[in-house]
């Protein structure tokens, strides 16, 4: 019988942007060894011209995946983002031709949430203030406006992964924890869901933003709402750029309505690292604040960036190995067990009617037994996954690329 499982060696990975080694370890350990790794990003004609012959290429978020290079990529099966967002590639082109996108959706979550915390502590210290002053020459030795962050009330806008780290961390130091959240969801420890967010913002000491960029979370904070929270309170925004009003909420802090206030994410960021910061909260009229500012970097450190590695990789060599497109960003989801003694054909198509009942009749007429059969779909692409007897898979895979509709086959052993 001939070999039509493409052996692990044949497979060609192509890793960009220096990502981390641990990718690299990941994939050795699954006997992926023909790999090479490029460390900066490619333009679009350098990438049209190096992605021909790669089957699985790994970025992160510099390199755009354009639909040229998408049409440029010959042999590609799988592409993997090393970091959070996917914007960089055209996930419909992608679709289109039966390519799964991974990413890494939440390896950083404990790095946002130690930031956080550690800026709670912080601010309710005044101690941006105070350093920003000692560095100016300035001695201010004083309690005053200086609180432990024990005993004090957290509010968490947005209890999803991020939320519930903070909440663990902030009970195990002696927090009180409420929180918000638009679905219902389940405390975790003593923590507790509050009816309102302008009942949160009323009760809480440390106001924390961990909600996605939404229409509903667009301006989320207006200077109503920062308004509506309790004298002396700080505020603290690592999520997204667009939920705080921020022009409001330097007003409030001029006032003194807020004692201070940390913000990792901007409405407008820099495009590199030679742009200027633009904010209406950084220092003016050389006014000391007790403001923390830092240029997004709530979910970069050396560890997110190991569990990147890790989990891209791993996510990779899953579908790579036995099919599996669980947690792709643009795929149909199937979750695959392990296919021992049997082989696997992945058949890709579009959604159109009649492909499932021509894929059967095909099995129905060859008189071949089907093991085990997997379907998912989305509003473009099926994706049919069929364990068959060994003796059966070529036959079966020739008879499954003549489908109307295929976009792509490849047969697993
Ligand atoms: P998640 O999806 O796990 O949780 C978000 C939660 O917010 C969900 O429970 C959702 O129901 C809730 N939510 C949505 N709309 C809401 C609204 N209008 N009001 C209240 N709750 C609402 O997301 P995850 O992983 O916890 O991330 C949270 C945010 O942190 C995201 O915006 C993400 O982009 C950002 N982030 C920032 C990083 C940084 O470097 N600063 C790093 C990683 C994530």
């Amino acid at each position: 019988m001939a070999k039509t499982s493409l052996d692990k060696q044949k497979i060609r990975i192509l890793l960009l942007e220096g990502i981390h080694p641990t990718a690299l370890e990941t994939l050795n350990r699954a006997g992926y060894h023909n790999v090479e790794e490029v460390s900066g990003s490619l333009s679009e004609d350098q990438l049209c011209e190096k992605i021909q012959g790669i089957h699985i290429l790994g970025i992160r978020s510099r390199t755009q995946i354009t639909s040229r290079v998408v049409d440029a990529a010959d042999k590609l099966m799988a592409i993997g983002c090393f970091c959070i967002g996917t914007n960089q590639v055209d996930l419909v082109a992608t679709l289109g031709v039966g390519i799964p996108v991974f990413n890494a959706p939440f390896s950083n979550t404990r790095s946002v949430a130690e930031l956080v915390i550690a800026e709670a502590i912080l601010l309710l210290r005044g101690i941006p203030q105070k350093s920003a002053l000692m560095h100016r020459g300035v001695w201010q030795k004083s309690a005053k406006n200086s609180f432990e962050i024990r005993n004090k009330t957290l509010g968490i806008v947005g209890y999803g992964n991020i939320g519930t780290q903070v909440s663990v961390l902030a009970e195990s130091l002696g927090m009180h924890v409420v929180f918000h959240d638009v679905t219902a969801k389940l405390p975790i420890g003593r923590a507790h869901a509050m009816a309102s967010l302008d009942e949160l913002l009323a009760a809480a000491d440390v106001v924390s933003f961990h909600v996605p960029e939404t229409p509903a979370t667009r301006m989320l904070m207006t200077a109503e709402r920062i308004a509506g929270m309790k004298p002396g309170s700080v505020l603290i925004n690592a999520s997204r750029g667009t939920v705080i009003d921020l022009d409001a909420l330097a007003a409030a802090l001029d006032s003194g309505h807020l004692l201070g206030a940390a913000v990792d994410v901007f409405p407008k960021e820099p495009k590199s690292n030679d742009e200027e910061f633009i904010s209406p909260l950084r220092n003016h009229d050389n006014q000391v604040a007790n403001v923390l500012l830092t240029p997004h970097v709530g979910g970069s450190t050396v560890e997110a960036q190991e569990n990147i590695g890790v989990e891209v990789a791993e996510k990779l060599v899953t579908y790579s190995d036995n099919g599996s497109t669980v947690a792709s960003v643009n795929f149909p989801s199937v979750g695959l067990p392990e296919h021992p003694g049997s082989h696997r054909l992945l058949h890709i198509h579009q959604n159109i009617p009649g492909v499932l009942t021509e894929i059967n009749r095909i099995f129905s007429d060859k008189s071949i037994n089907i093991l085990a059969q997997y379907l998912q779909t989305n509003e473009k692409v099926g994706y049919v996954v069929i364990d068959v007897e060994q003796q059966h898979s070529s036959i079966a895979l020739a008879e499954l690329q003549q489908v109307a509709g295929t976009i792509r086959t490849r047969l697993l052993f």
